[in-house]
């Protein structure tokens, strides 16, 4: 039987169809409800076996990522590594192109998929559920990462409701020269504390997901599986707070519009702005254009596809290299880290 040499994982960038802020948990967290939704821009993870003198060694990344050790990759490798027993080292290869800090949860998504090729890697034999529980430590937006497809969010995002697939579309991604930071964006927002324990507990299902939320108003559309529908029902209460700190994102967005983006709003707590449009032409002529506006300043404009994952909530599959040309495509990102020894 071959050996099996690295596994490669895409890990799909999210964006947040809606999120409704309920209030602030006595664990400092937020209640939210949230409909998240993967898309195919993607970072890529390859992990193969390391050797036995660094336990885990991360090359790849971008400028801008974290060091190892606050990581979300290498934080999540640390953890499995050591609750799977491993004695054998992992070598982690990333492969970016989600831009970071952005509101598309890249970083939470790489740790999502480094735990699934860790998965298969080393047969753990662990489910999505069991996969999704373990990482939440890690991140809220993890869980659903592990998931992907179209799903209900709620406790601090952790807790996880599949939904029916959003109806296709397209998305024109604009990121900003600069990210914010999640924390400061919750904080800013002044929600009201609720009781302890919240009057939520646990679980909340896509059926008593309060009335009147974007959330059941999502979740409505969804279920009608109508596109029109589901415009008029996105909403982000995080909006406000990074558009108040960034004002020239207000024109950005209604930009958007104005060049024929069907609805446009900030993805996650920003910066990023995101602009739904039915056709694919369509988009990539407005990102064009906004990228000829919008390019002397930096910002960066991309256009993704709505994507929906499988029944098993593994669409973005692992791909297995077996044998001694196992080698999957090369690396083409910025390497920040090469291990040692690798030239
Ligand atoms: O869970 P995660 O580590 O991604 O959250 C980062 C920070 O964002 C938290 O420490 C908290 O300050 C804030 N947060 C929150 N409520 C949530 C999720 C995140 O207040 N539901």
């Amino acid at each position: 039987m071959a050996v099996i040499r690295e596994v490669r994982v895409k890990a799909p960038a999210k964006i947040n169809l809606s999120i409704d802020v309920l209030g602030r948990r006595p664990d400092g967290y937020h209640q939210v409800a949230m409909v998240m939704q993967t898309i195919d821009l993607f970072d890529q993870v390859t992990v193969s076996p390391g050797g036995p003198d660094r336990p885990v060694v991360l090359c790849g990344g971008c400028p801008e990522a974290l060091p190892d050790a606050a990581n979300l990759v290498y934080k999540t490798a640390v953890l499995v590594r050591e609750k799977a027993g491993l004695t054998t080292g992992v070598a982690i290869n990333l492969e970016k192109r989600i831009p970071v800090a952005a509101g598309l949860a890249g970083g939470s998504s790489d740790a999502a998929a480094t735990m699934k090729a860790m998965n298969q890697l080393f047969s753990l034999g662990w489910s999505p559920e069991k996969m999704a529980a373990f990482l939440a430590r890690l991140g809220s937006d993890i869980p659903f990462l592990v998931w992907g497809g179209t799903a209900l969010a709620t406790g601090r995002g952790e807790l996880i409701h599949r939904l029916p697939p959003a109806p296709e579309f397209w998305v024109v991604l604009i990121k900003p020269p600069f990210g914010v930071a999640t924390p400061r964006v919750y904080q800013a927002l002044g929600a009201n504390p609720l009781p302890d324990p919240p009057p939520w507990p646990g679980e909340m299902t896509p059926e008593t997901v309060p009335a009147g939320t974007f959330t059941a108003k999502v979740i409505a559309a969804l279920r009608q599986g109508s596109y029109p529908a589901l415009l008029t029902a996105l909403g982000n209460d995080l909006e406000p707070v990074t558009l108040k700190w960034h004002p020239e994102l207000t024109g950005l967005k209604q930009r958007l519009v104005n060049l024929g983006c069907d609805r446009a709003l900030m993805a996650g707590s920003g910066p990023t702005l995101i602009g739904l449009v039915a056709a694919e032409d369509r988009a990539r002529d407005i990102a064009a254009q906004m990228a000829a506006e919008t390019g002397h300043l930096a910002y960066r404009v991309m256009v993704a596809r709505s994507r929906i994952n499988s029944a098993k909530g593994d669409a973005y599959g692992t791909a297995a290299c077996s044998g001694e040309a196992g080698h999957s495509a090369p690396f083409t990102g910025y390497c920040i880290r090469k291990p040692a020894g690798s030239d």
